[in-house]
């Protein structure tokens, strides 16, 4: 039975359309379901929307359409996101889905029955925008209001309220950070989730009576659930429960939750409290990404610069867009969009340091050996050292991908791009051509080898250029997972090769095109 891999992506709030914050977390889950699949794995990728709520509740009032018509429609658009972007995703969950509530009701009883829950009332400083609860010393004034550490303002609740008991959770947490040191990354963000639970625990309101919009709690329906755990439910939702047989025993524990920084504190305190509560396994891992400004301002709706990620597509390409959000940041830092910094990318890296690689090296291989991969002869010291290079990569890949550190991984494979750049100018087949045509068939084929590797390994990150790079070295579909990185799969001298053409075009301003 083949491996299996379970990642998530948050569950997207329906307020407001999806922009390139959202898109990059889809994106990093989409490379890694799509990186593991390649590696044999049986992968389950889960994306979907978080539909209940005073912040969901209020948007639907604020476009003046009931709560179940306005998220059929924004729902609708971080689905549509995930086509625009190519997105490898198997499940798209709504927790307005009767699977979930079953699944969210299901969790609570059992919470219940372990005498987890509780009846109280709650009287406290409440913030709709990040849907969490504060107490007074975290807040601080800004033009004499209060505000949460987020910046979101707050509000004054008093209501009757259900109550789990987070409070007893502080030591089993602590206890398990301690024994399962990759529970929680980037390594600076774990240190915060133990400061926080070292800091003491309170218990957690779980349900609310001021509003309607949310999953009743059951023999209670004066109560509607706080909206995150009704959300947080969703990673199990989507793997069965509460039927834990089947399908669940094989996709639980997820082995990855992908989250942005910013809601790192439900993932890793308030969700392993409730598993464990429950009696359920936690999951493997949580990686907090860091966040995008854009032009150097944060994304926002009053500034109306939040930038929309199919129009980025358009402008730049798909493959350009996607690699460019993976490769800018070291993956858990914060960084800023600008278009600047995208073109210099896709310019640089894509179309001149790889594209012209590859259409280089086809291009001479159509003209000088017959429009088929060339014949070799015996490897000298700097075919073997490019191809060793190229050989070797699979293995930095994984430990790149197991550790979310796509840069890592593309930093690996350009400096493959960049030696065989070098080596191309070293060996100058252009010249062996005329002194020594067999050397020349050797350099091309050590070259166009190695951008097998290239194109196989690039495919989490560009999968449709990887396909047309690959269309275009005529490797067959079935011949592009990692198993075939190995000198077994060589290309085979004499394969007639398609006519080659350029794969990753050159972004040119309009000014400069025109003129
Ligand atoms: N609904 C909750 C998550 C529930 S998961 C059980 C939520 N939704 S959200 O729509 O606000 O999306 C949050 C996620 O979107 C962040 O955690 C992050 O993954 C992504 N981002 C939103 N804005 C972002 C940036 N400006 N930059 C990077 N990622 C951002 O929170």
């Amino acid at each position: 039975m083949s491996r299996s891999y379970y990642v998530t992506t948050p569950i997207y709030y329906v307020n407001d359309k999806p922009h390139i914050g959202h898109a990059y977390t889809t994106l990093a889950c989409d490379a890694l379901a799509r990186f593991k699949r390649l590696d044999g794995y049986d992968v389950m990728f889960l994306t979907g929307t978080d539909e209940h709520g005073q912040k969901v509740e209020a948007a639907a009032d604020a476009a003046g359409v009931d709560p179940q018509s306005f998220t059929d429609r924004v729902s609708q658009n971080f689905r549509d996101l995930i086509g625009v972007m190519n997105c490898s995703t198997d499940d798209f969950i709504r927790t307005t889905e009767p699977r979930h509530v079953t699944a969210v009701q299901a969790l609570w009883r059992r919470l219940k029955e372990k005498g987890h829950i509780y009846l109280g009332s709650y009287a406290g400083w409440y913030s709709v925008r990040d849907e969490a609860f504060y107490v007074e010393t975290e807040l601080t004034t800004v033009n004499g209001e209060k505000r949460a550490p987020s910046g979101a303002p707050v509000e004054w609740v008093e209501e009757p309220s259900y109550f789990f008991d987070l409070s007893k959770w502080q030591e089993p947490l602590l206890a398990f950070y301690e024994a399962n040191p990759d529970f929680i990354a980037p390594e600076s963000r774990r240190n915060e989730v133990l400061s926080f639970v070292r800091g003491g625990l309170r218990d957690l309101s779980v349900s609310r009576t001021s509003f309607k919009w949310g999953v009743p709690v059951p023999d209670d329906d004066a109560h509607i659930m706080y909206v995150w755990l009704d959300a947080l439910t969703n990673y199990i939702t989507a793997a069965g429960y509460p039927d834990t047989d089947g399908q669940y025993s094989k996709r639980w524990p997820a082995d990855l939750h992908m989250v942005g920084k910013d809601i790192l504190r439900f993932h890793a305190v308030y969700w392993p409290a409730f598993l464990m509560g429950a009696g359920l396994e936690v999951p493997k891992r949580v990686f907090a990404h860091g966040w995008w400004t854009v032009e150097g301002q944060k994304m926002s709706k009053s500034l109306g610069n939040a930038i929309d990620p199919a129009a980025l597509v358009d402008t730049y390409g798909l493959d350009q867009f996607r690699y460019f959000m993976l490769r800018e940041l070291p993956f858990g830092n914060d960084g800023d969009f600008s278009h600047r910094a995208m073109i210099n990318r896709m310019n640089s890296e894509l179309a001149n340091d790889l594209g012209n690689l590859s259409q280089r090296v086809l291009s001479m291989v159509a003209k000088n050996c017959a429009g088929a991969v060339p014949q070799p002869g015996a490897f000298a010291a700097a075919d073997e050292a490019l191809l060793g290079a190229a050989d070797a990569l699979l293995e930095s890949q994984r430990a790149a991908y197991d550790t979310q550190a796509f840069h890592k991984a593309l930093d690996a494979i350009f400096d493959v791009v960049g030696r065989a750049n070098r080596y191309v100018d070293e060996q100058a087949p252009w010249t062996l051509r005329k002194t020594d045509p067999a050397r020349m068939a050797t350099v091309l084929y050590t070259l166009v080898e190695t951008i097998r590797h290239v194109a196989i390994l690039l495919q989490p990150i560009v999968p449709g250029s990887c396909e047309r790079m690959l269309d275009q070295l005529a490797v067959p579909a079935d011949a592009r997972d990692f198993d075939r990185l190995t000198p077994d799969y060589r290309l085979v001298p004499g394969t007639p090769l398609p006519k080659p053409e350029g794969v990753f075009p050159r972004w040119v301003a309009e000014e400069e095109a025109g003129s």
